[in-house]
C-alpha cells in the first residue's frame, strides 16, 4: 500500500458532479486518472438547501471503488450517522462545526472507528471557532464554497482561512491535512497550494474534462 505523504499533494475526485447512471464507471475513470481519493458529498436538504444521496449509494459505491472514500457529511447532527457510514466503507468522515452539537463527541467517534478524522468549517466561519478541536483531526475542510452544490465559483474571501490553519498546524506541530472544496480547478488549485492546502476536492473541472488525467495532473501541477 502507498502510504501519502501529508505534504504530497491528494487529489479527491467529487462524486457529485459524477453520472449518476453510470457510477462505477466514473468511480474507476477517476482511479485511472491519477486520483487519489473519492470525495462523497452527503447532502440532507436541511443543513444544505439539497439532497444528494446517502447510505445505499455508499454501499453500493464502496463495492466497486478501488480508491478511499472520502465522506463529506453535509447533514445535521451527522453523528448520528457516523457510526453506518464507516461501516459501509468510509475511509475517512468529515463533520461540520456548525451542524454538530457537540463536535469533540462527534470528532472522538469517528476516531474510535478507526477512520480518519475530518472537521469542516463554511465560508463565514472563523477559524478561531475550531482551534480547540485541532489535536482530534487529521485534516480540516476549508470550504471555498458555500457549501451544498457544485460548479460553484471559487471564494478567494477563505485564502486566509487556509494560510491561517496552516500557520497554526505548523506552529502546534500538528501536520494538519487542509483541504479545500468547491471551484477548484487548474487556476485556483494553484492559489489554494500556495496557502497552505494539500488535500484538494474537485468535481465539475474534472468530471467534465475530456481528458481526465491531463486535469488532474493540472491540479497537481
Ligand atoms: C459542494 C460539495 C463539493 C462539490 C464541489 O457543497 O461539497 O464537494 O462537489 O464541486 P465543484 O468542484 O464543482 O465546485
Ligand atoms: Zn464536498
Amino acid at each position: 500500500m502507498i502510504v501519502l505523504s501529508k505534504r504530497d499533494t491528494i487529489i479527491s475526485a467529487s462524486l457529485l458532479s459524477a453520472d449518476f447512471a453510470n457510477l462505477g464507471r466514473d468511480c474507476t475513470r477517476a482511479a485511472e486518472s491519477g486520483c487519489d481519493w473519492l470525495h462523497f458529498d452527503v447532502m440532507d436538504g436541511m443543513f444544505v438547501p439539497s439532497i444528494s444521496f446517502g447510505e445505499p449509494v455508499l454501499k453500493c459505491t464502496a463495492a466497486v471503488a478501488s480508491l478511499p472514500l472520502d465522506v463529506h457529511m453535509m447533514v445535521t447532527e451527522p453523528a448520528r450517522y457516523i457510526e453506518r457510514y464507516a461501516a459501509l466503507g468510509a475511509a475517512g468522515i468529515t463533520v461540520h462545526s456548525e451542524a454538530c452539537e457537540d463536535v469533540a463527541a462527534a470528532l472522538r467517534l469517528i476516531r474510535s472507528l478507526g477512520r480518519r478524522v475530518g472537521l469542516s468549517i463554511k465560508p463565514a466561519t472563523p477559524v478561531d471557532s475550531i482551534v480547540k478541536y485541532l489535536d482530534l483531526v487529521d485534516m480540516v475542510l476549508v470550504m471555498t464554497v458555500e457549501p451544498g452544490f457544485g460548479g460553484q465559483a471559487f471564494m478567494p474571501e477563505t485564502l486566509p482561512k487556509i494560510r491561517e490553519l496552516r500557520r497554526i498546524s505548523d506552529e502546534q506541530g500538528l501536520d494538519l491535512d487542509i483541504q479545500v472544496d468547491g471551484g477548484i480547478n487548474g487556476e485556483t488549485a494553484s492559489i489554494v497550494k500556495e496557502a497552505g492546502a494539500n488535500v484538494l476536492v474537485s468535481g465539475s473541472y474534472l468530471f467534465s474534462a475530456e481528458d481526465m488525467r491531463a486535469a488532474v495532473d493540472s491540479l497537481r501541477r
